[in-house]
């Protein structure tokens, strides 16, 4: 049975409050989920104020510059800067994206971070992937092709590269799965938009030869059939992808080969 309301330990309290410097001239507050594993202590949230006029204008630049200045502690991921490596995905204002993107300003009034959400916590707005990769492996996400190699490349027609778009660009940041309701009471068996569409890239992929065991595997109540269409995915993909309609894809396939 699911457990509906979150124990005592997990509720985030108050925590400290850093006040913006005199003479600040565009003060901002940003609320930032803290945790620590080895405290033994909940969950808090913690206020920081900063001044926006000497500070970068996306919300990572706003989690660099606290670190930098103000709280060496706080811990969160990132690394190309750029939305490409898909390591600071994290819950801002209510939404799944990438802190590297989301400009200050889209934000009205204070600015809540929190980390993907129903997913177990490694410390502050840092969750645990273990899991969702172990998912992402089991579909085997690498080109399978047991015909003899041409003396080059192996060869695309335009047409047969072009459904690959809207596919390889999915930086894996896994916003999409952490938004979807189904994946939040499912994630041990269902594997959730971003590893669907990850499976889809391949089975869409001309020069790949195993779609039939790739759908052998994918055909189940649980791995595939737990999507019901919510469509979170979709909306909160912060790369403008649509994993609904690449699952939807996976669903016709299996009808086709019946
Ligand atoms: S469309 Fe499917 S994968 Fe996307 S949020 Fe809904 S249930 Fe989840
Ligand atoms: S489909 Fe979009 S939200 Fe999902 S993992 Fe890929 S880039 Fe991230
Ligand atoms: S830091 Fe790489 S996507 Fe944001």
């Amino acid at each position: 049975m699911a457990e509906l309301t979150l124990p005592l330990a997990s509720r985030p309290v108050q925590g400290k409050t850093f006040k913006v410097p005199d003479g600040a001239r565009n003060p901002r507050t940003f609320k930032i989920y803290r945790w620590d594993p080895d405290s033994g202590g909940p969950p808090r949230i913690d206020h920081y104020e900063i001044d926006l006029a000497s500070c970068g204008p996306m919300v990572l630049d706003a989690l660099i510059k606290i670190k930098n200045e103000i709280d060496a502690t706080l811990t969160f991921r990132r690394s190309c800067r750029e939305g490409v490596c898909g390591s600071c995905a994290m819950n801002i204002d209510g939404t799944n994206t990438l802190a590297c993107t989301k400009f200050i300003d889209e934000v009205k009034e204070e600015v809540r971070i929190y980390p993907l959400p129903h997913l177990p916590v490694v410390k502050d707005l840092v969750p645990a992937l273990g899991e969702i990769f172990r998912q992402y492996a089991s579909i085997e996400p690498w080109l399978k092709n047991e015909s003899a190699p041409p003396s080059r490349e192996r060869l695309q027609s335009p047409e047969e590269r072009a459904k690959l778009d809207g596919l390889w660009e999915c930086i894996l940041c896994f916003c999409c799965t952490t938004a979807c309701p189904s994946y939040w009471w499912n994630s041990d068996r269902y594997l959730g938009p971003a590893v669907l569409l990850q499976a889809y890239r391949w089975l869409a992929d001309s020069r790949d030869e195993a779609a039939g065991e790739r759908l052998d595997d994918l055909e189940d109540p649980f791995r595939l059939y737990r999507c019901h269409t919510i469509m979170n995915c979709t909306k909160t993909c912060p790369k403008g992808l649509n994993p609904a309609k690449a699952i939807g894809e996976i669903k016709d396939l299996i009808i086709a080969r019946r």
